[in-house]
């Protein structure tokens, strides 16, 4: 006699296709407009032509007239030598190739030969600032918005920049992302927020968004923080930690599509126990970032099935799906 096989009795819910609302990466449709860290201060020395990958290109810094750095794009518009491998004369960079020498605005003010430059033969100027330890520059031609200003005096702060190890497999705003994420934040990084759920708490701009929290961190760490994001790759923090006010302002660099480092600046107010407050800062950070490492290393991110505790994620995915993306430099540092 043939066997029967009875219809499936359970009522547990089947699975269904993850509905795939795919985030946009980082070079589709250009990158973001936003800041990136490209070198601690500490990488750059006077007289020195630093190549740095960006954008899926390749960018120079070096320190023009009183210091102050300068990114440009790094192949020379003669017949394309990497500027990397030349060097700053004076306050301009000189091509290795036919020395031609490119001021501190781009221009090809002197070839090697002695013909008159052409004049097109300009490299592409990013904006260029120098701000908490780290260089940082724009992707763009104006910078859209300003990174953090603090609520002290720096002459008031002492302060220790640093990079944060092994470069990580995912686009800045994935780790950006983490700070809307209040989920996460609970149980990854063991925060416990005095309001339920701190939605409600949160400031939104064109250019990021901003919250304030008390609560406690890591089961008895009493904190009292202002928190945010800028464009899509600098996260600021700030206030007090056990009783002692502290800050951290952290950039995700771009190099290419799908990788980024990360670049910290911790703050403390100046005082005898500065560098021991600094130190655990740092150990913190480390942490922080450790227990964020292997979900950062391995996540395919998209927009899935969110709940009432992703009220602000979801936001920040919408302001990520619509933040200004360009790429002016391409057709230079490529
Ligand atoms: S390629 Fe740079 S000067 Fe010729
Ligand atoms: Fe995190």
């Amino acid at each position: 006699m043939q066997q029967t096989i009875a219809p499936p009795t359970s009522t547990r819910p089947r699975p269904q296709p993850p509905r795939t609302n795919p985030m946009p990466p980082e070079g589709e449709g250009g990158f973001s407009q936003s800041w990136f860290p490209v070198a601690l201060s500490t990488d750059l020395a006077e007289g020195q032509v630093l190549g740095v990958p960006f954008l899926d290109g390749k960018i120079v810094v070096f320190r023009k007239e009183g210091g102050v750095p300068q990114a440009m794009s790094a192949y020379c518009p003669h017949i394309g030598a990497d500027l990397s491998v030349g060097r700053v004369v004076g306050h301009r960079v000189q091509c290795a190739f036919h020395h031609w020498e490119y001021d501190g605005e781009g221009v090809c003010v002197k070839t090697g030969i002695g013909d008159p430059p052409p004049k097109a033969a300009c490299l592409f100027v990013f904006p260029t600032q120098e701000r908490f330890g780290i260089i940082w520059v724009f992707n763009g031609e104006e910078p859209l918005f300003e990174l953090p200003s603090l609520p002290y005096p720096d002459a008031e702060l002492a302060s220790g920049a640093y990079r944060m190890g092994e470069p990580l497999r995912c686009d800045p705003w994935v780790f950006a992302a983490n700070t809307p994420d209040m989920q996460h934040l609970k149980v990854v990084h063991k925060i416990r927020f005095d309001a339920d759920d701190p939605h409600e708490l949160v400031r939104w701009h064109p250019h990021g968004m901003e919250f304030s929290y008390t609560g406690v961190h890591q089961g008895d760490v009493p904190i009292a923080n202002t928190a945010g994001i800028l464009g899509t790759s600098v996260f600021y923090r700030w206030g007090m930690y056990n009783g002692y006010w502290r800050c951290n302002v952290t950039g995700f660099s771009l190099p290419r599509p799908g990788q980024h480092e990360v670049f910290s600046c911790s703050l403390v107010r100046a005082g005898p126990d500065a560098q021991a407050q600094l130190a655990d800062v740092l150990g913190i950070s480390r942490r922080t970032v450790g227990e964020d490492k292997d979900i950062l290393n391995t996540i395919h991110y998209r927009q899935g099935l969110l709940t009432k505790a992703d009220t602000t994620l979801a936001r920040f995915l919408r302001y990520l799906r619509s933040y200004p993306r360009a790429h002016p430099s391409g057709p230079f540092i490529n």
